[in-house]
């Protein structure tokens, strides 16, 4: 993979870029310390860049991937303009199975597909899917907004709260699901501090979320993960506010490893729940959290800490980078068509509908 600088000011918000029609990723690995990109001129790149955390994020992986598919379907393209669909079908599969548990990956996928499908044969695909590829892109920043907007009605501030993983501009088009609902609700003073989990193993926390709230301006501490059940219990906690990578069919909800953990020990202490995700993130064909497949990732991400091995030698790893949490441990899901509060099959079904 080529990194490069890009001679831009570099905002969380315009992490994923598609210039001089190639795509660029803000390379999230190499945060807060260098700001460098990654350039992804096919979609295998832009499939390993995925699964090796270059860019990171339901929402932000999919909208990746739907760029990627674009690539894919230029190089088909180009080879073999009479007959570019059947390897082309092969990249969608190598993207999609770049991480599975973020459903936004198959989603904006199977969008790029159906975009293609009713292309009339000979015709260059590349206009018709970059235009949908953008429109995900686009359509995504402006539901973060109103996710915000409705995430922050629902707090009744001042209050202080625990936030999980990096769910902000980096992980989205721009602005964030559960950080987006953060950034609007301190903006309307209902927020006054945020407690960032450094979320291990990858510290998406200490190194991304940390980034953007410094950035904002929001006043927040980083705290280790297993120092946040102990800091609800001192009191002054209203929300917990995750987001998320796949919500099944009965509202239980895949999100970073240790967000279960959260929700336990919030429901104990009277702190409320809620998790912000675009409705792309709900996955009907799903029924529950049991079907949800959990990514497991190298034990090394678990040994080792900034590339430095830290564990003994001699012992084992379980590295799940993703649990769930049963839909009666939440009290709201956020998404940008409003609330679904204490969530079931029923009041799912009813929101993705439209009631
Ligand atoms: O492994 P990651 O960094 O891709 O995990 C990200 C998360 O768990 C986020 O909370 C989730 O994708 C929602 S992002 C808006």
């Amino acid at each position: 993979m080529q990194s490069l600088s890009l001679d831009i000011d570099v905002t969380p918000n315009d992490a994923i870029l598609w210039r001089d029609d190639n795509l660029y990723l803000l390379d999230q690995r190499a945060l807060p310390g260098a700001e460098r990109f990654v350039v992804c001129p096919d979609a295998q790149t832009t499939a390993d860049a995925i699964r090796s955390m270059v860019v990171r994020g339901a929402p932000a992986i999919g909208i990746t991937a739907a760029y990627g598919v674009v690539l894919a379907a230029r190089a088909r393209y180009a080879s073999s303009p009479d007959d570019w669909r059947g390897g082309f079908a092969n990249d969608l599969a190598v993207l999609a199975a770049s991480r599975p548990t973020a459903v936004n990956l198959a989603w904006a996928i199977e969008r790029l597909r159906r975009a293609a499908d009713v292309l009339d044969a000979g015709v260059d695909p590349v206009p018709a899917l970059l235009a949908a590829a953008r429109a995900i892109h686009a359509t995504d920043r402006a539901d973060n907004r109103r996710m915000g907007a409705f995430g922050a009605d629902l707090i009744q501030g001042p209050t202080q709260v625990i936030t999980h993983c990096n769910t902000g501009g980096l992980a989205t088009g721009g602005w964030g699901t559960a950080l987006g609902v953060i950034r609007s609700a301190h903006a309307e003073q209902r927020i006054t501090h945020v407690f960032a989990d450094e979320t291990r193993p990858w510290l998406q926390g200490a190194r991304l979320t940390a980034w953007e709230l410094a950035r904002d301006g929001i006043p927040a501490s980083l705290i280790a993960d297993g120092a946040a059940a102990a800091r609800m219990a001192q009191g002054g906690i209203g929300w917990v506010i995750v987001g998320s990578d796949r919500i099944a069919a009965n509202g239980d909800v895949a999100n970073k490893i240790g967000t279960y953990a959260l929700a336990v020990a919030a429901r104990y202490h009277g702190v409320r729940f809620m998790v912000a995700a675009p409705t792309s993130t709900i996955d009907l064909q799903t029924p529950d959290g049991g079907a949800i497949p959990i990514e497991q990732r190298p034990a090394d991400e678990v040994f080792n800490c900034a590339g430095q091995r830290i564990a003994a030698e001699g012992i084992g790893a379980w590295n799940p980078v993703f649990d769930v949490t049963p839909a009666e441990l939440v009290d709201a899901i956020v998404t940008e068509r409003g609330v679904i509060e204490r969530p079931d099959v029923h009041k799912v079904a009813a929101h993705m509908a439209g009631n």
